[in-house]
């Protein structure tokens, strides 16, 4: 499990005992893709199911042929989940384009406090040291003005800008 701390931050994985904490934090995305909060969980899944579609993808265990192995680590402050930070542990061409290895969200009511940039640094931390990752791909919509300034802030080189499968102007950095 990865802990990782910025103040009162911590960083990491989602554990047996954070069900209550999972469930009332996803409240906070009612009004926002739910993709920001969790790629897995639906309506219904129980935390132990949850647990384990988790496992799997960190473990490389019956993932879908187009899908990378990744870990997802929540930012906790007490037991309040204020954002995650998902980590791919290698690119595949899609992720190579736009993906790239990690992707972080922070929950409305905590943005603008720091709490991006931290997630993003810890999970730049952890591709580095437990992944072995030597050169982390982030990319961001060019008009994403919060992550362009966390990818800058983590020291990130600009290598093109591209566009998505989506048509969206989307930058690729290189930490
Ligand atoms: C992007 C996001 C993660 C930023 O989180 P945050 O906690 O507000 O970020 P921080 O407080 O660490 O701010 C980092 C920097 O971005 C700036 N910033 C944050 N949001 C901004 C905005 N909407 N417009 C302009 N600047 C912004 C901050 O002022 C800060 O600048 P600084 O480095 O000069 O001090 C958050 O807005 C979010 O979750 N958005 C939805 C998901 C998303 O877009 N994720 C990124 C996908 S690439």
């Amino acid at each position: 499990m990865s802990t990782s701390t910025n103040s009162s931050l911590i960083v990491r994985e989602l554990s047996s005992q954070d069900e209550n904490s999972f469930l009332t934090s996803l409240l906070d995305w009612k009004h926002e893709d739910r993709s920001w909060m969790t790629f897995d969980w639906k309506p219904g899944m129980s935390h132990e199911e949850h647990l384990k579609i988790l496992y799997n993808y960190k473990n490389n265990i019956n993932l879908p042929s187009h899908f990378v192995a990744s870990t997802m680590l929540y930012g906790f402050i007490e037991d309040q989940i204020i954002g995650r930070v998902h980590l791919r542990h290698n690119l595949n061409e899609n992720l190579l384009l736009r993906g790239g290895h990690m992707g972080y969200a922070v929950s409305e009511k905590f943005r603008n406090q720091g709490f991006g940039l931290a997630l993003a640094k810890a999970g730049y931390q952890h591709l580095s040291n437990q992944l072995q990752v030597e050169k982390v791909l982030i990319t961001c919509a060019t008009t994403n003005t919060g992550s362009v300034h966390i990818i800058e802030s983590l020291g990130g080189k600009l290598e093109n800008i591209v566009k998505d499968e989506n048509g969206i102007d989307t930058c690729r950095y290189w930490v």
